[in-house]
C-alpha cells in the first residue's frame, strides 16, 4: 500500500510503545489478517496460542494503519534477512512487535526500534547466566536477594533482546559480549548507549520485565494502551499527538 509521504512522517525522538492486552482473541476482526498471518496462527498448538497471535497481529495492522494511513487488512509486510518485519511501500513508521502471555508490546517510532518483554517466571538463573551473561552482569545478579535474581535476569535478558531486535539480528552472536548492566544502575539508569543502539527499560507492571532500543539517539518514550481511550488514541492517518 503506498500512503503519501505527509500521512507517512513520524516526529523524530519519540518512540511509542503501545500494550496489547491479547486475551481476547476471539474478539479480535481476523479478516484484517493476511493468510500467511492466518496460516502462522493456525500452526500453534493450543488454542490460547491461535488466540493471543491472532490479537497481538490484528492491533499490529491497526495501530501501524494510523500511522502509515489506508485499512488495516491492506498493509503488507516484509522480512529483513534475520526475519525482522517491515512495512512495504513506506520508509516510515518503523516497528516491532513483543509477545508473552497476555501481553504484546508494539513499538512504533520513526527509526529501527526493538521491543521485548517476558512475563516474570521462576527460572534456573545459576544455569542460565554463564551461558548469556557477561562477568558484569552476573555481579548484578550475585548482588541481588535471592527472591530477585529471577526477575534480575529476565531484565537483562529483555535489555539485549531488545538491542538485537532494534539491529534485526537475531539472538545468534556472543549475548555475554553486550554488556547491559549499567542499564540496572543508578545513576546510569535509563537509556545505555552500546554503539549506535540506545536501550532501557520499560515499566509494566509487576508481572513482567521489558526492554526498548532504537538506533541513533535517545528517543522519548511513550506508554500507551490499544484499544485506545479517549484522548489516547493516534488520529488516523497521521501521526499521534504524542510523536509531536
Ligand atoms: C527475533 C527473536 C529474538 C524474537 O524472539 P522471541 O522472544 O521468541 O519473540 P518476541 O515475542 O519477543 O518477538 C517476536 C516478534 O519479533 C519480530 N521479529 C522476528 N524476527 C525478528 C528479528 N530478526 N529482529 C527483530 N524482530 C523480529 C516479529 O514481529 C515477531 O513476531 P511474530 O512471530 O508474531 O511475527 C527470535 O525470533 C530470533 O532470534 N529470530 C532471528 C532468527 C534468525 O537469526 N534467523 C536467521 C535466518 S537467516
Amino acid at each position: 500500500m503506498e500512503a503519501s509521504a505527509a500521512s507517512t512522517r513520524v516526529a523524530p525522538s519519540a518512540v511509542d510503545v503501545w500494550r496489547v492486552d491479547t486475551t481476547d482473541g476471539a474478539a479480535a476482526p481476523r479478516t484484517t489478517l493476511a493468510v500467511d498471518e492466518l496460516e502462522r496462527a493456525a500452526r500453534l498448538r493450543s488454542e490460547q496460542d491461535r488466540s493471543r497471535f491472532v490479537a497481538a497481529h490484528v492491533a499490529l495492522r491497526e495501530i501501524l494503519s494510523c500511522y502509515a494511513g489506508g485499512p488495516p487488512a491492506l498493509l503488507r509486510f516484509a522480512q529483513a534477512p534475520a526475519g525482522k518485519p517491515f512495512l512495504c511501500g513506506v520508509d516510515r513508521p518503523r516497528f516491532n512487535l513483543s509477545h508473552t502471555g497476555n501481553v504484546a508490546l508494539i513499538a512504533v517510532a520513526d527509526r529501527e526500534v526493538g521491543v521485548d518483554v517476558e512475563r516474570v517466571v521462576t527460572l534456573d538463573v545459576r544455569a542460565l547466566a554463564p551461558l548469556v551473561l557477561g562477568c558484569d552482569e552476573r555481579a548484578v545478579i550475585g548482588r541481588c536477594r535471592p527472591d530477585e535474581r529471577g526477575r534480575t535476569f529476565l531484565r537483562l535478558w529483555t535489555l539485549k533482546e531488545a538491542f538485537a531486535k532494534a539491529r534485526g539480528i537475531g539472538l545468534g552472536f556472543d549475548l555475554a559480549s553486550v554488556d547491559v548492566s549499567p542499564a540496572l544502575t543508578p545513576p546510569t539508569a535509563g537509556w545505555l548507549a552500546i554503539d549506535d543502539t540506545y536501550v532501557r527499560e520499560l515499566s509494566v507492571g509487576t508481572a513482567y520485565v521489558a526492554a526498548v532500543a532504537v538506533l541513533e539517539a535517545p528517543a522519548r518514550v511513550v506508554l500507551r494502551r490499544w484499544p485506545s481511550r479517549a484522548g489516547n488514541a493516534p488520529p488516523r492517518h497521521r501521526p499521534p499527538s504524542g510523536l509531536s
